[in-house]
Protein backbone atom coordinates (compact mmCIF):
# COMPACT_ATOMS: atom_id res chain seq x y z
CA UNK A 1 0.00 0.00 0.00
CA UNK A 2 1.24 3.35 -0.86
CA UNK A 3 0.38 4.58 2.56
CA UNK A 4 2.54 2.11 3.90
CA UNK A 5 5.45 2.47 1.93
CA UNK A 6 5.90 6.08 2.19
CA UNK A 7 5.92 5.64 5.83
CA UNK A 8 8.68 3.28 5.85
CA UNK A 9 10.43 5.62 3.39
CA UNK A 10 13.79 5.75 5.56
CA UNK A 11 14.66 8.70 3.03
CA UNK A 12 17.67 9.88 1.91
CA UNK A 13 21.24 9.41 2.99
CA UNK A 14 20.92 13.01 3.31
CA UNK A 15 17.89 12.74 5.11
CA UNK A 16 19.03 10.10 7.52
CA UNK A 17 21.87 11.91 8.44
CA UNK A 18 19.82 15.25 9.52
CA UNK A 19 17.41 12.93 11.51
CA UNK A 20 20.44 11.65 13.61
CA UNK A 21 22.07 15.00 14.19
CA UNK A 22 18.94 16.36 14.89
CA UNK A 23 18.61 13.36 17.75
CA UNK A 24 21.88 13.85 18.94
CA UNK A 25 21.37 17.48 19.18
CA UNK A 26 18.06 16.92 21.44
CA UNK A 27 19.95 14.81 23.57
CA UNK A 28 23.13 16.43 23.96
CA UNK A 29 20.41 19.29 24.88
CA UNK A 30 18.67 17.49 27.61
CA UNK A 31 21.98 16.18 28.96
CA UNK A 32 23.38 19.63 29.39
CA UNK A 33 19.77 21.17 30.53
CA UNK A 34 19.55 17.89 33.03
CA UNK A 35 23.71 19.00 35.00
CA UNK A 36 22.86 22.79 34.84
CA UNK A 37 19.44 21.89 36.88
CA UNK A 38 21.43 19.50 38.91
CA UNK A 39 24.37 21.26 40.13
CA UNK A 40 22.58 24.18 42.61
CA UNK A 41 20.30 21.00 43.72
CA UNK A 42 23.29 19.09 44.47
CA UNK A 43 25.36 22.38 46.35
CA UNK A 44 21.73 23.21 47.99
CA UNK A 45 21.91 19.78 49.66
CA UNK A 46 25.91 20.47 50.87
CA UNK A 47 25.55 22.17 54.27
CA UNK A 48 27.18 25.48 54.37
CA UNK A 49 29.27 25.27 57.90
CA UNK A 50 29.17 29.09 58.11
CA UNK A 51 25.93 29.54 58.52
CA UNK A 52 25.43 26.65 60.88
CA UNK A 53 21.72 26.57 61.93
CA UNK A 54 22.64 23.49 64.27
CA UNK A 55 21.34 22.75 67.65
CA UNK A 56 24.50 22.88 69.94
CA UNK A 57 23.90 20.05 72.21
CA UNK A 58 24.72 20.62 75.98
CA UNK A 59 27.48 19.09 78.66
CA UNK A 60 26.03 17.77 81.23
CA UNK A 61 26.79 19.30 84.67
CA UNK A 62 29.99 16.57 85.37
CA UNK A 63 30.78 17.10 82.11
CA UNK A 64 30.76 20.71 81.79
CA UNK A 65 33.33 20.19 85.01
CA UNK A 66 35.20 17.76 83.24
CA UNK A 67 35.77 20.26 80.44
CA UNK A 68 36.93 22.73 83.06
CA UNK A 69 38.97 20.94 84.90
CA UNK A 70 40.77 18.96 81.12
CA UNK A 71 44.81 20.19 80.72
CA UNK A 72 46.96 19.89 78.10
CA UNK A 73 46.23 16.22 78.32
CA UNK A 74 43.26 15.14 75.92
CA UNK A 75 40.18 14.69 77.79
CA UNK A 76 37.44 12.50 77.00
CA UNK A 77 34.22 14.62 77.00
CA UNK A 78 30.78 12.60 76.38
CA UNK A 79 27.23 14.34 75.80
CA UNK A 80 24.03 13.27 74.02
CA UNK A 81 23.17 14.47 70.40
CA UNK A 82 19.99 15.19 69.84
CA UNK A 83 19.43 14.26 65.92
CA UNK A 84 16.36 15.24 63.27
CA UNK A 85 15.98 13.12 59.99
CA UNK A 86 13.19 14.57 57.56
CA UNK A 87 11.79 10.48 57.74
CA UNK A 88 12.62 9.42 61.36
CA UNK A 89 11.39 10.24 64.59
CA UNK A 90 13.97 12.72 66.76
CA UNK A 91 16.64 10.49 68.37
CA UNK A 92 19.20 10.72 70.49
CA UNK A 93 22.87 9.04 70.18
CA UNK A 94 25.86 9.54 72.28
CA UNK A 95 28.89 10.96 71.33
CA UNK A 96 32.00 12.41 72.71
CA UNK A 97 34.98 14.75 72.02
CA UNK A 98 38.55 15.15 72.84
CA UNK A 99 38.64 18.48 75.01
CA UNK A 100 42.35 20.31 74.96
CA UNK A 101 43.44 23.14 77.03
CA UNK A 102 44.68 25.79 74.78
CA UNK A 103 44.63 29.47 73.67
CA UNK A 104 44.56 30.78 70.23
CA UNK A 105 48.43 31.47 69.72
CA UNK A 106 49.58 27.86 70.77
CA UNK A 107 46.76 27.08 68.60
CA UNK A 108 47.65 28.82 65.35
CA UNK A 109 51.32 27.99 65.96
CA UNK A 110 50.58 23.74 66.22
CA UNK A 111 47.79 24.10 63.32
CA UNK A 112 48.11 26.35 60.69
CA UNK A 113 46.13 24.72 58.55
CA UNK A 114 43.14 25.69 60.81
CA UNK A 115 43.49 29.38 59.27
CA UNK A 116 45.02 28.90 55.73
CA UNK A 117 42.93 29.28 52.94
CA UNK A 118 42.27 25.59 52.71
CA UNK A 119 41.01 23.72 55.83
CA UNK A 120 40.09 27.41 57.57
CA UNK A 121 36.93 26.26 59.85
CA UNK A 122 34.53 29.07 59.69
CA UNK A 123 33.86 29.35 63.85
CA UNK A 124 36.13 29.75 66.48
CA UNK A 125 38.49 27.09 66.96
CA UNK A 126 39.25 27.91 71.05
CA UNK A 127 36.35 28.83 73.19
CA UNK A 128 36.66 29.32 76.93
CA UNK A 129 40.14 28.77 76.61
CA UNK A 130 39.84 24.53 74.68
CA UNK A 131 39.43 22.96 71.76
CA UNK A 132 37.25 19.93 71.37
CA UNK A 133 38.16 17.42 68.57
CA UNK A 134 35.57 15.26 66.61
CA UNK A 135 36.92 11.99 67.57
CA UNK A 136 36.38 10.47 63.97
CA UNK A 137 39.92 9.81 62.35
CA UNK A 138 39.90 12.10 58.88
CA UNK A 139 41.10 9.14 57.30
CA UNK A 140 38.42 6.46 56.98
CA UNK A 141 36.18 7.37 59.96
CA UNK A 142 37.69 4.69 62.73
CA UNK A 143 37.59 6.33 66.35
CA UNK A 144 41.01 7.27 67.22
CA UNK A 145 42.72 7.01 71.32
CA UNK A 146 44.94 9.08 73.32
CA UNK A 147 47.79 6.92 73.91
CA UNK A 148 49.30 7.86 77.11
CA UNK A 149 52.64 6.47 76.69
CA UNK A 150 53.25 7.64 73.05
CA UNK A 151 51.87 11.29 73.98
CA UNK A 152 49.90 11.43 70.71
CA UNK A 153 46.13 10.34 69.72
CA UNK A 154 46.57 6.90 67.72
CA UNK A 155 44.17 5.37 65.29
CA UNK A 156 43.95 1.91 65.27
CA UNK A 157 42.66 1.11 61.76
CA UNK A 158 45.59 2.10 59.17
CA UNK A 159 48.33 4.15 62.10
CA UNK A 160 47.76 7.89 61.80
CA UNK A 161 49.02 9.70 64.56
CA UNK A 162 48.80 12.93 65.95
CA UNK A 163 49.59 15.41 68.03
CA UNK A 164 47.36 16.35 71.21
CA UNK A 165 46.53 19.39 69.08
CA UNK A 166 45.52 17.47 66.55
CA UNK A 167 48.59 18.13 64.04
CA UNK A 168 48.97 15.29 61.64
CA UNK A 169 52.16 13.33 62.74
CA UNK A 170 52.07 10.14 60.92
CA UNK A 171 50.23 7.83 58.51
CA UNK A 172 47.56 8.00 55.66
CA UNK A 173 45.00 10.66 56.94
CA UNK A 174 44.83 13.28 54.33
CA UNK A 175 44.37 16.18 57.05
CA UNK A 176 44.87 16.93 60.57
CA UNK A 177 41.97 16.57 63.50
CA UNK A 178 38.41 18.24 63.26
CA UNK A 179 38.01 21.04 65.81
CA UNK A 180 34.29 20.83 66.61
CA UNK A 181 32.02 24.35 67.68
CA UNK A 182 32.26 24.76 71.29
CA UNK A 183 30.07 27.62 73.03
CA UNK A 184 28.93 28.67 76.21
CA UNK A 185 25.31 28.19 76.97
CA UNK A 186 23.12 28.73 80.08
CA UNK A 187 25.99 27.93 82.46
CA UNK A 188 27.69 25.05 80.66
CA UNK A 189 29.12 24.73 77.65
CA UNK A 190 27.63 22.89 73.89
CA UNK A 191 28.93 21.44 71.06
CA UNK A 192 27.54 21.09 67.43
CA UNK A 193 28.06 17.63 66.16
CA UNK A 194 29.80 18.25 62.19
CA UNK A 195 30.46 15.16 60.56
CA UNK A 196 33.23 16.16 57.87
CA UNK A 197 33.90 14.24 54.81
CA UNK A 198 36.71 11.59 55.18
CA UNK A 199 39.58 10.83 53.38
CA UNK A 200 39.89 14.41 51.69
CA UNK A 201 42.58 17.34 52.48
CA UNK A 202 39.69 20.00 52.80
CA UNK A 203 36.80 19.99 55.15
CA UNK A 204 33.42 19.12 53.47
CA UNK A 205 30.71 19.23 55.69
CA UNK A 206 28.19 15.70 55.49
CA UNK A 207 25.95 16.97 58.36
CA UNK A 208 25.78 18.46 61.76
CA UNK A 209 23.21 18.08 64.77
S1 LIG B 1 40.82 5.36 59.66
FE1 LIG B 1 42.32 6.18 60.95
S2 LIG B 1 44.16 5.76 59.95
FE2 LIG B 1 42.66 4.94 58.63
Amino acid sequence: MGHAVSYDDPGTPQEQSRRTFMANAVLSLGGIIGVAMAIPLVTSLIPDVSTLGGTPSPLSPEEFKKLQAATATPTKIVFQVKSQDGYMAPGQSEQYVWAVKTDMAKLEAARPDLFGATGKVPYPAVTLGFTVFSPICPHLGCRFNWATDEKKFVCPCHGSKYSALGDHLAGPAPRGLDPLPLKEQNGTAAVTWIVYKDNEPDRIVLSYS
